[in-house]
């Protein structure tokens, strides 16, 4: 729907509470073209519609990488993000990963900047629980047939207030092994952001949610013997006063991870970056998905389904006491109730 025949979203309408995941339409994106190789202007759009060749790269050969952000509104009415510039070095990497020409740091952080100004009424009211997602996206646009990378790139940034990404919330949910599918090979494309392996997710992830899954913990793909991630969320698992979270080279490096890791060390945790063997997951006290959308979401219960085996991490059907702690430490610095000691976050608006 183009905004042209689109009604006009109105915030009155919006129950902010009752938010899920999903996509509401807002004001403006902003966009930037990459020609000639450089870097355009940046301009502003009221269409959520893009017209792209029918033969560019992203659209066959998978050239497209993408982010996640949130903005969040605190209880002072500012509004906060949180290490954009992190995200603007992993969007470089993917870049690198499949040909594309960078986005620099800059131009990154100003774009989205200027998505979330130009939709500022979006940015969902403290106490609600939702917040504005970004979704930065870097598309191979000039036509080829052949296998080979574009000329001409788009750059965006479009908004959508959203609420939980797992509809339970700060709640223990049970997750799935399935030893017939994997996310990324081990030296492929399992570290970037890009589409492919979305797309390598989606069959067992609607296999695991029809039956009553939250989330597929997919091992690594050539011994299947250790834990990679949980879908769109690194994994974590608790014991001994130590936060303990996968090495492995087919999965996203997390913002929230690498976060969690600092505040577990200033909480006075041992911190363990190592292989996790599935047959580990019988000793953990407690263990969750962390990333952008996802914050913390505790595991209740880990089946393997080919396996015959499940792993309880949540006996009580409660988040354990480390995660919440984890948890309470990263929204409140989020939402800028708690001192930046680290120089994470970057206000928006004052
Ligand atoms: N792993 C995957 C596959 C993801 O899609 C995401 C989401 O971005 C994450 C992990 C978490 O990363 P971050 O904490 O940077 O959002
Ligand atoms: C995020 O956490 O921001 C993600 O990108 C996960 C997602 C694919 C919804």
């Amino acid at each position: 729907m183009t905004k042209a025949n689109k009604p006009m979203e109105n915030k009155k309408d919006i129950d902010w509470s009752s938010l899920t995941f999903g996509y509401v339409p807002t004001n403006y994106n902003v966009r930037c073209y990459y020609r000639n190789g450089a870097w355009g202007e940046v301009e502003v759009s009221s269409s959520d519609m893009i017209s792209i060749p029918m033969a560019a790269t992203c659209l066959h050969y998978g050239q497209e990488a993408f982010e996640g952000m949130k903005a969040f509104r605190g209880k002072d009415g500012k509004i906060r993000i949180f290490r954009p510039e992190e995200n603007a070095k992993r969007l470089q990497s993917s870049s690198q990963g499949i040909m594309m020409p960078e986005v620099p740091t800059d131009l990154f952080i100003d774009m989205v900047e200027k998505a979330i100004l130009l939709n500022k009424e979006f940015v969902p009211p403290y106490g609600t629980g939702a917040s504005l997602y970004i979704r930065p996206l870097l598309l191979g646009l000039s036509q080829q047939v052949g296998v080979k990378p574009a000329g001409e790139y788009l750059f965006m940034i479009f908004v959508t207030p959203v609420g939980p990404y797992f509809k339970e919330g700060f709640k223990p949910t049970p997750m799935a092994i399935m030893r017939g599918y994997d996310r990324a090979a081990p030296l492929g494309t399992g570290t970037i952001k890009v589409g492919g392996n979305y797309a390598a997710s989606l069959k067992p992830g609607e296999i695991a949610h029809h039956e009553g899954y939250s989330a597929v913990l997919f091992l690594d793909a050539k011994h299947k013997e250790f834990i990679d991630e949980c879908g769109p969320a690194n994994f974590f698992g608790i014991k001994d006063n130590t936060y303990i979270t996968p090495k492995s080279t087919s999965i996203l490096p997390s913002i929230t991870n690498k976060s969690l890791m600092q505040i577990a060390e200033d909480l006075g945790m041992k911190v363990e970056r190592r292989e996790i063997h599935v047959d580990e997951l019988n000793t953990f006290e407690e263990a969750g998905a962390c990333g952008t959308a996802a914050v913390i979401s505790p595991i209740l219960r880990i089946d393997d389904l080919d396996e015959h085996k499940s792993y309880v991490l949540s006996k009580d059907g409660k988040p354990g006491v480390m995660s919440e702690k984890l948890y309470n430490k990263l929204r409140a610095i989020q939402y800028g109730e708690e001192p930046d000691t680290h120089n994470w976050v970057r206000i928006v608006e004052e």
